[in-house]
Formats: C-alpha cells, sequence, structure tokens
C-alpha cells in the first residue's frame, strides 16, 4: 500500500459537507482516486489490516480521507453461480440517472470506516439504480447499472458525497420496520 489514509469520522462536521463536483479530471485526481481503490483492497487483506489496524471495506468515498470531492470506490467479490465475480468502480462525479421502485436491504444493517458505533436498524435503498460517472480505469463517461449489493455499496458512497450517512436513513422509531415488497439480503 502506497499511501496510508486516515480515516475521517463522523464526529468530523467536515464529513457531514457536500462534495464539489470535480470540473477538471487531473492525474493528481486520478492518482488520488486509484490510491483509495489500493487502500480498500488492502483493506480486506487479513494480514495488512491488522498489521496497521485498519478496518475492513466494501466502499471509500473521498471525504473520508479528507477531501471534498465527488469520487468514490468500490471493490468486493462475489460469489455468483458463473464463479468469483469482481465489482471495481473508480468513480468520479457519479449521479444517479436512475433508480427502481423495487427497494432492497441487508439484514443485518449497513456499516461504515466512518462510524465506530454501530447503528442498529434496516437501511432501505433501490434495488436496482443506473449511475453516470467519469470511470478512472477507462477515462470515460459511463452509465454502470447495478443491483442488489453492488447498488446498495454505490449508493452508500453516493450518500458520503451528499453529507448523508447509513444511520440517518435508519427510521429512529422503528428500527427494523418491514416495508413490503423490499428484498432482505
Ligand atoms: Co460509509
Amino acid at each position: 500500500m502506497k499511501k496510508f489514509f486516515k480515516i475521517v469520522k463522523d464526529t468530523n462536521p467536515e464529513l457531514r459537507a457536500k462534495c464539489k463536483e470535480i470540473t477538471e479530471i487531473t492525474p493528481e485526481i486520478i492518482s488520488f482516486v486509484n490510491e483509495m481503490h489500493d487502500y480498500l483492497i488492502a483493506s480486506q487483506d487479513e494480514k495488512i489490516s491488522q498489521k496497521y489496524n485498519i478496518r475492513e471495506g466494501v466502499g471509500l468515498a473521498a471525504p473520508q480521507v479528507g477531501r471534498n470531492i465527488r469520487a468514490l470506490v468500490v471493490y468486493f467479490e462475489e460469489q455468483t453461480d458463473e464463479g468469483v465475480h469482481i465489482v471495481d468502480h473508480r468513480l468520479i462525479n457519479p449521479k444517479i440517472i436512475l433508480e427502481s421502485v423495487k427497494e432492497v436491504y441487508l439484514s443485518g444493517g449497513e456499516g461504515c470506516l466512518s462510524v465506530d458505533v454501530h447503528h442498529e436498524g434496516y437501511v432501505y435503498r433501490h434495488n436496482k439504480i443506473q449511475v453516470k460517472a467519469f470511470n478512472v480505469q477507462t477515462q470515460k463517461e459511463e452509465i454502470i447499472t447495478a443491483r442488489g449489493y453492488e447498488a446498495i455499496v454505490l449508493q452508500h458512497e453516493i450518500d458520503h458525497l451528499d453529507g448523508i450517512l447509513y444511520y440517518d436513513r435508519i427510521d429512529k422509531k422503528n428500527p427494523f420496520v418491514q416495508k413490503e415488497d423490499a428484498i432482505r439480503i
């Protein structure tokens, strides 16, 4: 891991700010996004995460590492019928352009590298989304379609760019409220 980021916690008001659009995609911005990606992969390596005492994450947004700009990364591996599928997004200026009415939620709730105290409850998200963004890997503007867990992680990270944390979306009075028709995963 080339760069060791310090994660901004939810006790820091900077995490609540709305992040700025990136108007010029410079080589420095590209390197920064790739460094966030490297950090995420390192966090999933048990030896590295133990050595540096960092928590495992599947997504990271720029404000979580102290930059008020609209960039995020998502990385995880999932088992599918066809084998291991790697989900790897490195996005600049992501914008949700389409979202399903159908909702999805994690039965164990969500977690966040910036939140040290677990907040119990269901976070309902759109089950399918389309995101328009500049893809750092292809260096092109693209439209990404995501469903289920991938859609949850992307929505969680895009929320960070607007200063929103997952527990803001938990029903305070009834954290485990059951919504009909929502997909539980
Ligand atoms: Co988070």
